[in-house]
């Protein structure tokens, strides 16, 4: 049967980039006979309004009943004066916590067309293709204990970054899956100079590599401390294939290697589970409520976020090459959304084109 795909389109720009991505998917699965379903839900600042909660209950069991999760953006003015626990953003935390997504996957991928959208040498990042597996729902956000305290007198706050051996297991397991389906070069990042918790991290990844006979796979693993990776990544980003990290390190390094491609609305994302589960596949911006409804948003980071669906939730790398292709040949025709018209090689012809037009 079809393979039910949950749509969350949410707030700003995101219904107008959603139609994109689905438009997308719709016309590669018909060309390469593969059997899809859509099916939308309410989730964010759209769910409030309707429901009364970011994440209704309809949604979150909609999405863990489907194969895989596509989520366009959410939040905006409107709902800006909700407390925390009430606003839009809390929609997206909630679904994650609720797929068990203890997998973020962040690539930071330079178009070539682009060169000139980065803020770094073209010669330095060119080629640039990086993936960065991050462990999501362990570490220092959320360890216990936690708090504030009086210490002597003086007043101190408090965190706790602990992973436990099974939570580095799992997420080396999925970092040595997508080192295989790319070029198989395996850095883990650390701080095992200074903490104990990287000291078990960096073990365990190196046992885990072994006992599944990782080398006879053609895949290498290293490790580097998290200064010396921050630094390289500005240095010499083009050594880095797949990034294995946790939590902390993972937020501030996806970051840092982003800003190498130099376009925000270019950039998808996934956060993922175990095997068989469904994932979430999402650009990393946001709604963008300053250029909602205005037909000029860039659907590339969605439509790129659905070629990684293709790829790592659906096994379909056919699809997820089309896609990718079809990118990369817009972008040499020169075609530009507003965003990226100053991102390009002087001389290069551009022709400016709306968010549907993209699309089409
Ligand atoms: P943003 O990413 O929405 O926008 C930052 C700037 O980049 C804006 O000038 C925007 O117009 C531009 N931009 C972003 N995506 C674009 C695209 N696809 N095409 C063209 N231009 C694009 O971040 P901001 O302004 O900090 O947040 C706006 C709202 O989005 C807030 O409510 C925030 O909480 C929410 N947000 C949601 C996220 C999500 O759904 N995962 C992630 C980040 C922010
Ligand atoms: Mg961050």
């Amino acid at each position: 049967g079809a393979r039910v795909i949950a749509t969350l389109p949410g707030d700003g720009i995101g219904p107008e980039i959603m139609n994109v991505a689905v438009k997308v998917l719709e016309t590669v699965a018909e060309g390469e006979g593969v059997s899809l379903r859509f099916e939308e839900h309410a989730i964010g600042g759209d769910a409030i309004d309707k429901t009364g909660k970011p994440l209704p209950e309809e949604t979150l069991e909609a999405c863990k009943a489907s194969d895989q999760v596509l989520l366009a953006a959410i939040g905006g003015y409107k709902w800006d004066n909700l407390s925390s626990k009430d606003r839009p953003e809390g929609g997206l935390l909630q679904l994650r916590a609720g797929l068990d997504c203890f997998a973020n996957l962040r690539p930071a991928t330079l178009q070539d067309e682009l060169l000139e959208g980065s803020p770094l040498k073209p010669e330095v990042i060119k080629g640039v293709d990086i993936m960065i597996v991050r462990e999501l729902v362990g570490g220092i956000y959320f360890g216990e204990p936690r708090g504030f305290k009086d210490a002597d007198g003086d007043r101190a706050g408090y965190n706790t970054m602990v992973y436990k051996k099974s939570e580095v297991e799992r997420i080396a397991r999925v970092a040595f899956e997508i080192a295989k389906a790319r070029k198989g070069n395996l850095v883990s990042v650390d701080k095992a100079n200074v903490l104990e918790v990287s000291q078990l991290w960096r073990q365990t990844v190196a046992d885990a590599f072994e006992a599944d006979g990782c080398e006879a796979d053609g895949l290498s693993l290293s490790n580097m401390y998290v200064d010396n990776c921050a630094m390289q990544l500005c240095t010499n980003p083009s050594q880095f294939d797949v990034i294995l990290t946790g939590n902390i390190f993972g937020d501030i390094l996806s970051d840092q290697a982003s800003v190498i491609t130099g376009s925000l609305g270019m950039l998808p994302s996934a956060s993922v589970s175990s095997p068989g589960k469904p994932g979430i596949y999402e650009p990393v911006h946001g709604s963008a409520p300053d250029i909602a409804g205005q037909d000029k948003a860039n659907p590339l980071g969605m439509v790129l976020s659905a070629a990684m669906m293709c790829r790592y939730g659906l096994n379909e790398p056919e699809m997820a090459d089309i896609i990718e292709d079809a990118v990369k040949s817009v972008l040499a025709k020169g075609y530009r959304t507003g965003d990226l018209m100053g991102a390009s090689p002087a001389g290069a012809e551009l022709t400016q084109v709306s968010c549907s037009q993209m699309g089409e």
